[in-house]
């Protein structure tokens, strides 16, 4: 569904990103792990439009995403939740949510959207008018992830979601992703959190200082030592 092909991003002359390639298939959850700094907001960004970078091809469904401007990407079914979450906390759930949706063609969906994320965020139908800033940052998360759905979207990438949340929240929401891969949702998941993404993600690409530095299954990485000691303990 998404595909990267040597993606190098430098700030000045900080090389930030060097020679990243990966394959997202439709339907699973693929996961990018890595360390703080590592890289993983410059590759996100990158395939939202919102970093220029220097060499390398993102193409979606096929089509060279780099054609299309930014703020359309949403339309061809990209969607991005992105780290520090970007809701707006003077308003209600309900208008986040609905914000989410600013793009949507086929208004009829959007009770059905709605719906479906009240019954993958139950929290967020009994709080549908509480002011999105006033709530905790777990439910805050939830809201986020609710956003980034209400676009319809065919793949859904979502930025170091478990930042600062307690490990029974980081719980729901690996509970959500993998409900929303069973609705068919193709999710790109990008994470510090070692023990979420090897619960939930079908394939990891392990980012460390802008290389990638191994790709497998999560199984087969809790079976290398090296991979343990390196990476996943962070
Ligand atoms: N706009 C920028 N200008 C300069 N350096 C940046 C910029 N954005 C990120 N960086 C640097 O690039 C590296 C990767 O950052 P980032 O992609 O945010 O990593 P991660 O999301 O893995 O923490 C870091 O060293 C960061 O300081
Ligand atoms: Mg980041």
């Amino acid at each position: 569904m998404l595909e990267i092909k040597g993606l190098t991003i430098r700030y000045g002359n900080f090389l930030a990103v060097n020679n990243v390639s990966l394959s997202i298939p439709k339907g699973q959850i693929i996961a990018l792990i890595g360390p703080n700094g590592a890289g993983k907001s410059s590759v996100v960004r990158a395939i939202g439009g919102l970093n220029v970078f220097q060499s390398g091809q993102i193409s979606f469904l096929n089509e060279d995403l780099v054609q299309t401007e930014p703020y359309l990407r949403i339309d061809k079914g990209l969607s991005i939740v992105p780290e520090g979450r970007g809701l707006f906390p003077r308003m209600s759930v309900e208008e986040n949510l609905l914000m989410g949706s600013y793009s949507l063609k086929d208004k009829g969906l959007l009770d059905e959207l709605l719906n479906r994320n009240f019954e993958l965020f139950p929290i967020l139908k009994e709080r549908r008018q509480q002011l999105a800033g006033t709530m905790s940052g777990g439910q805050q998360q939830m809201v986020a992830v609710a956003v980034g759905l209400m676009s319809n979207p065919k793949l859904c990438i979502f930025d170091e979601p478990s930042l600062g949340l307690a490990p029974i929240v980081i719980e729901q929401i690996g509970d959500a992703l993998m409900s929303l891969k069973k609705q068919e949702l193709t999710v790109f998941l990008v994470e510090q959190n070692a023990s979420l993404t090897t619960r939930v993600a079908d394939q990891i690409y392990v980012l460390s200082a802008g290389e990638i530095k191994y790709h497998d299954t999560p199984a087969n990485l809790l079976n290398s030592k090296e991979v343990l000691e390196t990476f996943l303990s962070i």
